[in-house]
């Protein structure tokens, strides 16, 4: 397995070079995926999905012909996203580095961070660089769309007898995977922290036990933070709907952020 390269990202808020084998298997719902595919199909110039991960988005996304730029600081998810865009005869730029600061030369018109992966910036200063790195990548007339947890629907799964557990074969030896995630939650932090422990069938003890930790944010925060690094907000929508997110109705807030000086 190849190391991440030195300094060049904050900690992550699980080991992804660990768990990329299993996350295809894991991870299947895309239910997000017709949003994002009709976004860039509508974005009429160069996208770019940031913490792009194995591609669950990103390669069908390419496979449509768009001029796309995939960005994650995980070497093993993007080896497998190489791999898928190879496997479907699909092209894109894939660049592996932190969003935090990465430089891609390229302006583009539409910028999206999907599955809430923007809460793994765990600190302000690391979502301010990232948002501020977004900004400075956009079009002026271009759009950044980002996803957040409803925090209240999410913390209905953290706590003491409230984890989740998923079954899935792994796709190496294909035996069945059970991962157990329980996390409890700090409240004046906003940080979710737990353990995902991922054992074989039959088996009590797990084979990988990985640390993980998110940090929600609220509505008011994250306007307030995307206020500071430049943008406006143009729509905060309910679970990829036309509805108005409110919080504690649906399960993600869906931003679309423009750059203010276009306004
Ligand atoms: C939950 S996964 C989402 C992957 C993909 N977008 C999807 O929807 O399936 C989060 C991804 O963010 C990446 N990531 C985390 N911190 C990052 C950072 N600072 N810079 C770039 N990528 C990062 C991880 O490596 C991981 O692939």
């Amino acid at each position: 397995m190849r190391s991440r390269q030195a300094g060049l990202s904050p900690m992550p808020a699980v080991n992804y070079e660990e768990l990329a084998r299993f996350y295809d298997a894991l991870v299947t719902d895309d239910s997000d995926l017709p949003y994002f595919r009709d976004l860039a199909r509508q974005a009429d110039g160069p996208v770019a999905e940031f913490m792009a991960g194995s591609g669950r988005l990103s390669v069908p996304i390419a496979e449509d012909g768009i001029d796309l730029t995939c960005v994650d600081s995980s070497q093993e998810m993007l080896s497998l996203l190489r791999e898928k865009l190879v496997a479907r005869g699909a092209r894109a730029r894939v660049v592996c580095g932190d969003v935090t600061r990465v430089e891609l030369g390229t302006q583009f018109t539409l910028i999206f961070i999907a599955f809430h992966s923007f809460e793994e910036l765990a600190s302000d200063t690391e979502r301010q660089a990232c948002l501020e790195n977004v900004l400075r990548h956009l079009h002026a007339g271009g759009r950044f769309v980002c996803t957040t947890h409803d925090v209240p629907s999410r913390l209905a799964s953290v706590g003491p007898g409230k984890g989740d557990r998923w079954r899935f074969r792994d796709p190496q030896s294909q035996r069945e995977v059970t991962l157990s995630l329980e996390t409890e939650y700090d409240d004046t932090t906003g940080v979710v922290q737990g353990e995902e422990a991922l054992s074989f069938a039959n088996d009590d003890v797990p084979f990988l036990r990985l640390p993980l930790r998110f940090r929600l944010i609220r509505p008011e925060a994250f306007s307030r933070l995307a206020d500071e690094a430049g943008f406006i907000v143009k729509s905060v929508r309910a679970d990829f709907t036309t509805t108005e997110y409110r919080e504690g109705q649906c399960r993600t807030a869906v931003w679309t952020l423009c750059p203010r000086r276009t306004v």
